[in-house]
């Protein structure tokens, strides 16, 4: 089928690429020049496993083109996939103009039987203002379903080539019919298809990740509680998590969720509550925030603790990016406690595998190599849970360091193997003696 895909940050041109990769003639759209004549040298413009490779396959096969507006070749599509962002708005809402712009320039190019379909993350009800928008601007009715995306950032094109689930949403049955067979081998390889009303469908992203944010939230809401009980967060989770109703997933606590979607999704579904004038329903979200945020001022009170005054005291923070395995600095806990330590006066310097090429933040300085990065250190902190993080050699990282203290923001060391290489060993949640 042809296809295009409107929006190519993390969600667009992974998704171009799937589809690439299932045998589509794909287009990708997206104003930004400079991701286009990147996408278009082969050059993913973030980070993320092996989506480069598999741009490489479907460009060299002659499966995807990427241009900055729509064109007689894209006007042709069978499908138009909106991907572009969905950005918090000052009040907290999601600012959904970037739709709207979205469809504006699609309208005087659209055939009536193609089909419109949704990705992006909106609030309940944006579908429907679309559709009105689009049938005001070409004059006929057109077919726009809804199709949330569920990808996480680090296994993106994993999850987009084996969704866990197909969620799809429409006014019409028969309009998701196009899109049901350009999904066709993934239905054949096992993927659910949950077949919804549009509002529902818009409903499910959002209620999806609010329900991670709390499952988070709350286990960092134990953690709270465990550092002044004397009990340990990490033996709490593991032992409730047994509990198949309760789950292990998402239940490990440190600094805190961060990236492009949590953040952002859970404030606006909170403003979309009020505006609805439901905002009751949702008002405990405004408390998985609060728990959220208070994770990284935690560690700022432990860095206070440890270094007394902070002032040109010099740390080192191991992981800027908000996840493992991923670039994104948006809402990063790790990147906001750094730059927190750095209004305070400490001298920060970040290292991480990936994301170093997109901070630019004159206060923090940038060191790609960790050894390098934890020379002279008076305190370390694990931010993001890189796998070279977690593999450090405690006894060579003690010989580069000026004070051995560091503060594991997200509960991955080996404790033990730490201390008897010398070092003490802080972390959230937990009562760990350094005697
Ligand atoms: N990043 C994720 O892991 C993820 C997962 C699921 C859902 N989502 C949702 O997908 C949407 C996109 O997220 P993202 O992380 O890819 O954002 P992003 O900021 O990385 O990408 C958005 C892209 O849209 C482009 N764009 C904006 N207006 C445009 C227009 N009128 N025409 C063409 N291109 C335009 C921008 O230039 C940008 O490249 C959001 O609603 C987000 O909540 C993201």
């Amino acid at each position: 089928m042809k296809i295009s895909v409107i929006g190519l940050g993390y969600l667009g041109a992974t998704h171009a690429v799937a589809m690439a990769k299932l045998g589509h003639e794909v287009i990708g759209i997206d104003k930004d020049v400079s991701k286009v004549e990147s996408l278009l040298a082969g050059k993913i413009p973030f980070f993320e496993p092996g989506l480069a490779e598999a741009l490489a396959e479907v460009l060299a096969q002659g499966k995807v083109q990427f241009q900055t507006s729509h064109s007689e070749s894209s006007a042709s599509a069978d499908l138009h996939f909106l991907c572009v962002g969905t950005p918090q708005a000052a009040d907290g809402s999601a600012n959904t103009s970037y739709l709207d712009a979205a469809i504006d320039d699609l309208a005087p190019h659209l055939s009536p039987s193609a089909v419109v379909v949704g990705k992006s993350t909106v609030p309940v009800g944006t579908a429907r203002k679309l559709r009105d928008r689009l049938q005001e601007k070409t004059g006929f009715e057109p077919k726009l379903v809804w199709n949330p995306e569920f990808l996480r950032e680090g296994t993106a094109l994993e999850d987009s080539l084996k969704p866990d689930r197909i969620v799809v949403g429409s006014f019409k049955k028969e309009d998701s019919f196009p899109l049901l067979v350009a999904y066709e081998k993934l239905l054949q390889a096992g993927s659910p298809l949950v077949e919804l009303d549009v509002p529902t469908a818009e409903l499910v992203k959002v209620a999806a990740n609010a329900f991670l944010a709390t499952k988070i939230s709350f286990i960092n809401a134990m953690a709270e509680i465990a550092e002044v009980a004397g009990a340990d967060v990490v033996a709490l989770s593991k032992a409730i998590g047994y509990d198949e109703r309760i789950g292990n997933k998402f239940l490990r606590s440190g600094i805190g969720f961060g990236g492009g979607c949590l953040p952002k999704d859970i404030r606006g579904f909170i403003s979309r509550a009020e505006e609805l004038g439901v905002g009751q329903a949702l008002s405990f979200l405004k408390e998985i925030d609060g728990i959220n945020n208070r994770r990284r001022q935690r560690v700022i009170e432990l860095a206070k603790q440890e270094l007394g005054e902070l002032s040109g005291q010099k740390i080192t923070v191991l992981g800027v990016s908000f996840k493992p395995n991923s670039d994104d600095l948006r809402e990063s806990p790790s990147l906001e406690i750094a730059r927190s330590l750095a209004q305070a006066g400490a001298v920060v310097t970040v290292t991480d595998p990936k994301a170093l090429p997109g901070l630019s933040d004159s206060q923090l300085s940038k060191v790609s190599d960790v050894d390098q990065a934890l020379r002279g250190s008076e305190l370390v902190i694990l931010g993001t849970e890189w796998d070279e993080y977690r593999r450090l050699d405690p006894l060579k990282s003690k010989s580069l360091v000026k004070s051995a203290t560091i503060i594991d923001g997200r509960n991955v060391l080996d404790v033990a193997a730490w201390q008897s290489a010398g070092w003490k060993v802080i972390a959230l949640g937990r009562t760990i003696s350094n005697d």
